[in-house]
């Protein structure tokens, strides 16, 4: 396939462009500064010039609590953004995948959320990825859109990502206990934006790693039991202790009602990713 991949520089789009570029495919990387995914013109004339198979959408603004304070910019990426690159796909004739979030649900469900659950975001991230979700399908009926949550891998500065890192040096962690989702390798997320760029069924869907989830201190003591690192400079803490900003969803734990019905391989267990993670480290 010719994919174009957005925000090249972000985390998912790094292990996007690995994961396809493995698969064979040829892929178009562009950085924020290639073509800045707000900017309507920029994005027609890049799609008309590349005229790609597909397009995965990586490019996101995700600074949560920064989104509270700065709102004009988060939804002109997470709105204007993805409505912009639905109309350009559209016109090409080109799938197009998208990338949205668990925090789309306002995590008063205790078990796993699924397509038939109604979205109630609660800040202005959350908020943002949700009206991106109705604007892609108002602008292209073709479009599949991909929530995932907790996700961590290589280039990642998030906290599931710099777990294994601050544990290997020593450093202490403070770990939330009451708050769950489901942990994604983006390497496996990649993997699964492959598969349905290359199925070009337009719909909804949940991609995250598989088992029952966790908790931010479960997963924290799964680095430690992997990587034999001392289980004390873990240090249990509360939602409530951290007081962020933005409002965030105390569970969001994805499962995925349609992948396994169409034959796409279930995501493998979360603890297994996270050793293959440590591994590459
Ligand atoms: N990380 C998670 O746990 C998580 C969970 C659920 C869903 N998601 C979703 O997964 C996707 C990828 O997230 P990530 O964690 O890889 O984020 P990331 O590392 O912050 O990468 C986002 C990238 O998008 C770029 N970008 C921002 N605004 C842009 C614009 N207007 N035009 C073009 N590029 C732009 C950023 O460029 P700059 O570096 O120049 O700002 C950055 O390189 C996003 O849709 C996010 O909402 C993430």
């Amino acid at each position: 396939m010719k994919l174009v991949i957005t925000g090249a520089n972000g985390m998912l789009a790094q292990a996007v462009q690995n994961y396809c570029k493995s698969a064979g495919d040829f892929v178009v990387a562009l950085t924020r500064f290639e073509m800045d995914i707000s900017d309507e013109k920029s994005v027609s004339a890049k799609l008309a010039e590349v005229r790609p198979d597909a397009v995965i959408n990586c490019a996101a603004f995700t600074d949560v609590d920064g989104a509270e304070t700065n709102i004009r910019a988060c939804f002109a990426a997470n709105v204007d953004g993805v409505a912009n690159l639905a109309r350009a796909c559209r016109s090409v004739n080109a799938a197009f995948v998208t990338v949205s979030t668990d925090y789309v649900f306002d995590g008063e469900k205790q078990d796993f959320y699924t397509q038939r659950d109604t979205p109630n975001p609660l800040g202005v991230y959350a908020r943002s990825k949700r009206e991106g979700e109705i604007l892609a399908f108002a602008v292209n009926p073709r479009s599949i859109i991909v929530r995932s949550g907790w996700i961590y891998g290589l280039g990642g500065t998030n906290f599931l990502s710099a777990v294994p890192r601050l544990l290997a040096d020593g450093e202490p962690v403070r770990a939330i206990g009451d708050s769950f989702g489901t942990p994604t390798f983006a390497y496996d997320l990649a993997a699964r934006l492959r598969e349905l760029a290359e199925a070009d069924l337009p719909g909804v869907y949940h991609a995250t790693n598989g088992g029952p989830g966790c908790s931010y201190l479960e997963f924290a003591r799964a680095v430690c039991h992997l990587g034999q690192f001392d289980l004390e400079r873990i240090e249990p803490a509360s939602y409530k202790d951290l007081r962020r900003p933005a409002p965030r969803p105390v569970s969001s734990k994805l499962t995925c009602l349609v992948s396994e019905k169409l034959g796409f391989p279930p995501m493998r267990h979360w603890e297994s990713a996270l050793a293959d993670y440590m591994g590459q480290k």
